[in-house]
């Protein structure tokens, strides 16, 4: 297992993440949760997860997906509401950028991308993101029941 601690004595783990983690930050933040069986597998497939944990108990989240040479999409970026303010956020959006520089061919540039609710945005610009005229597209797609 991978972990790191902060200045301030949290600690932060790489690729731990899992669904019941992941569903306890969601609900602190969004109300009802994905299902168990959607989270589970989302989970095993992600690049890259970083998560936060004071002690025991895990107080912030976020994910990356992607491609590594062209392209990410930063996904689920959370700090339990009783932990906001305190630089948690920062610290999630910084360990994914350094994962996607440790990862990427030396010299390029790496598309990447997240969606933001406008209340969001200032947080996203603070590290360089910035909106352009593309809008976002999406479908809700239904898996067939066989
Ligand atoms: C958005 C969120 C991740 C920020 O996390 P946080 O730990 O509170 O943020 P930090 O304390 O690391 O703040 C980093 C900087 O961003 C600023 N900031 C944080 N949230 C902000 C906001 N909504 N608007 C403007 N600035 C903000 C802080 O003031 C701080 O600035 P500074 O470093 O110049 O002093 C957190 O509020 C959260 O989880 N919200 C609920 C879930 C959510 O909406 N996630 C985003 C999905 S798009």
């Amino acid at each position: 297992m991978t972990t790191k601690k902060t200045e301030n004595g949290f600690t932060i783990k790489y690729n731990e993440l899992n669904a019941k983690e992941f569903i306890f930050l969601w609900e602190s933040v969004w109300g009802e949760p994905p299902s168990l069986e959607q989270t589970e597998l989302a989970m095993k497939n992600t690049l890259f997860k970083v998560s936060i944990f004071d002690g025991e108990k895990i107080v912030a989240m976020a994910r990356a997906i992607g491609d590594k040479g062209l392209c990410y999409y930063i996904k689920d970026v959370v700090v339990h509401p009783g932990y906001q303010g305190r630089g948690l956020g920062r610290i999630l959006i910084g360990e994914i950028l350094e994962y996607i520089n440790a990862n990427g061919a030396e010299g390029t540039e790496i598309a990447v991308e997240l969606c933001a609710m406008p209340d969001k945005i200032p947080f996203y610009e603070k590290f360089g993101f910035a909106a352009n005229e593309a809008q976002r597209l999406r479908i809700m797609h239904k898996v067939k029941v066989e």
